[in-house]
This record gives C-alpha cells, structure tokens and sequence, in this order.
C-alpha cells in the first residue's frame, strides 16, 4: 500500500503551535515505528483569509477530498469577527465538513485518573468517565434551508431551519450502534421530540435501525434537556449518546468540561469508505483558537495530539499505535506534568507547549 496521506491545517491563534507538536510526534512514529505519512500543510480559517480573501480556497478544498485524512487545529479569532458571515473562519471548517461529507462526529470525554480532582464535579462521579458523543455533523440546523435575515414590515427576522432526512439520521445512527458494539454496547439517543417534528422522526429513525440492524444493542431515549442534566448528575450510566449537530454542539461542550479541561478533548469527523476503505476524515481537537493566550507557549497539546491517536485508530487501523500514544499521555499526566490549564493552582509550575511535547515524545521513547 502507498504511503498514507495527511493534509495539516493549523488554522489560526493557538492551532499553529499544538499542531507543532503533532508534528513531532508524526515524525516519532516516522522514524521509531517506521510509520511513514505524507504530510501536506495549508491554510484554514482566518490564515486563509489572510492570504486569499477566503477562509478555505477551493485548491485547498480539493486536497482534502484526495487526502487519506485531514488534521485540523483551531479557526477564528477576534480579529475576524468584524468580516461578512461568509468569510469568517467557521465558515472554511463548516465547508470542510459539509462537502467531505463527514456526517459522524466522534467526541470521547475520558476522565484521565490523573486529572479527575482537577473536574468541577465530584471526583466520584467523573473518575473512570469513558463516553463517546456521536454528533450528527453536515445537517440540520447548521445547514438546513431557508435561513437568513429578512425584513418582515419594520423589524427584522432572523432564520434558520431544522431539517433531517431519514437517510441523514439512519447513516449516523448505524454509526453509533456499530461504536457502541466495540464498548459498552449501549446507546442512548437524545432530540426533543416533544417539542419539535424533526425530533419525532428523529427517535422513529434511530428506532428502526435499532430493531431491523442492531437489536443486541441497549438502546435508550432521552429528551435532550434532560440529557444535559443526566450529564452532570452522572454521566457514568452513558456509553454512546447519539445526537443532531446542534445538540450534539452543546452536550459536547459539557461532557468535555466533565473531564477537567477542554484542552483535553480530540474529535474525529467520519464520511463514508472511500475507495482504498478507509472512511472520509478530518480530525481536530474539540477546543478553539483560544486568542487569549495564542502565541505565547501556554496552550495544552494534548487534544490535538489524541486526535492525532483517533486518526491512528479510525482512519489507518493501527489501534495498537493509538494505545501507546494514549498511554504515553497517560503516564506524562500521572508524572505530574501539567501545561497551565491543567493547574488547580497548586503550587506546580506549569510547563509551555513544546515541553509537553517533549515529555511526551520521552514516554513514547520509554514505551520500545
Ligand atoms: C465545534 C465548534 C464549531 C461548531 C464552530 C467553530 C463552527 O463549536 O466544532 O464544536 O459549532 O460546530
Ligand atoms: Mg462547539
């Protein structure tokens, strides 16, 4: 098989510098697990529009669709925020996802032992956390027409619209059952089909597929309101929880901040096999471009660098390589090694980007 290829966007604010220490890491299994990639880098976000009036130009764009997977950092950043709605950098990322089609997305929320005193929650109910968020990401509100501002008499009107297909809700939901059958062979599905019609078809969906596909599976349904709830009351009865994209924007968020730090947190973006069978992918970690703090060493690698693990896993079958990685992160936490969203104020002196890079790329060393 020909070399795998990545195509890196680093993206803007503190995206840049956590991608440098993937970067390392991709060269670690180079050259200690003759793991070999391709690597391309380009623009994304407010970098692109920088250079080409855009926030993802269509070369960019067309690499993508021929990569094996991509690895994104962070987009956006307050010196955008005064450009039209339709370069601001979300929109490179929304298109990125919208036209790969990577309609599956991935969020573990995993409580490091090491970490579980650092969670805003009592250690009881977050120690041992292992969830994964499957949020539907290339439909529904975030795309559904007709959408927009417009006048109505004197005042304005803003619009958007919640719209799913059953093809859209059966595709994602098989997603999560065949997940969950490689955990804990659980799912819950969250709408509010209370309220809203979508919502309705949503849990007839995910029901069928359940009966016709995946009967072994435990599934259960939760309205997303009180989903939300269950999360913080105790987040330990879920396994998978399976979503729409807004919802799934949200739950995401709180499961995340259930573990102690967003700085922890990797997503993989799934579409459908591609010829050589490996799935459509985009990898990035769940935090943002963080502008308060970009350029100055300070920010926590550690999500981009478990994405690069997800990618490991999902996109170029080498499981066992993700586990060491994870565990080499798992031992530098236990060490005591803490970038400084990670400190509790303790008395621990924090250590910059590149140097938990580096104690990382140490526990890999000791892993041979
Ligand atoms: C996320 C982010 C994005 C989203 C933004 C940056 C467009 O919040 O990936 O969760 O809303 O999907
Ligand atoms: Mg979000």
């Amino acid at each position: 098989m020909s070399t795998p290829s990545l195509l890196i966007l680093p993206g803007d604010g503190i995206g840049p510098e956590v991608m440098a220490e993937v970067v390392k890491i991709i060269d670690w299994y180079g050259a200690k697990r003759d793991l070999k990639f391709d690597v391309s880098m380009d623009l994304v976000g407010g970098a692109a529009y920088d250079v080409h009036g855009v926030p993802l130009s269509d070369e960019t764009m067309a690499r993508a669709q021929e990569v094996d997977a991509v690895l994104l950092g962070a987009v956006g950043g307050p010196k955008y925020d005064v450009l039209d709605f339709s370069v601001k950098p979300e929109r490179g990322l929304l298109r990125l996802r919208k036209e790969m089609d990577l309609f599956a997305n991935l969020r573990p929320a995993q409580c490091f032992d090491a970490l579980a005193d650092f969670s805003s929650l009592k250690k009881d109910v977050v120690a041992g956390l292992d969830i994964m968020i499957v949020r539907e990401l290339t439909s529904g509100i975030y795309f559904g027409e007709p959408r927009g501002i417009i006048k109505e008499g004197n005042e304005r009107v803003g619009i958007n619209t919640q719209r799913y297909t059953e093809s859209e809700i059966a595709r994602v939901a098989r997603s999560a059952f065949e997940l969950a059958r490689k955990r804990g062979n659980k799912v819950c599905s969250m709408e509010k089909a209370n309220v809203m019609e979508s919502g309705i078809l949503w849990r007839d969906v995910v029901t069928e597929i359940h009966e016709a596909e995946y009967p072994d599976v435990e599934l259960s349904h939760m309205y997303a309101d009180a989903g939300a709830m269950q999360l913080c009351r105790w987040p330990k009865q879920f396994d998978v929880i399976v979503t729409d994209n807004l919802f799934g924007d949200l739950l995401s968020d709180a499961a995340a901040m259930l573990t102690g730090s967003l700085g922890m947190l990797p997503s993989a973006s799934l579409g459908a096999p591609m010829e050589n069978g490996r799935p459509k992918a985009m990898y990035e970690p769940v935090h943002g471009s963080a502008p308060d703090i970009a350029g100055q060493g300070k920010a926590n690698p550690i999500a981009c660098i478990l994405s690069f693990a997800m990618a490991l896993r999902y996109s170029f079958n080498e499981g066992d390589e993700a586990t060491r990685l994870e565990s080499a992160i798992e031992k530098v936490l236990a060490d005591g090694v803490r970038t400084a969203d990670l400190l509790a104020g303790e008395g621990v002196t924090p250590v910059s980007t590149s140097e938990m890079g580096d104690a990382i790329i140490a526990a890999l060393d000791a892993s041979l």
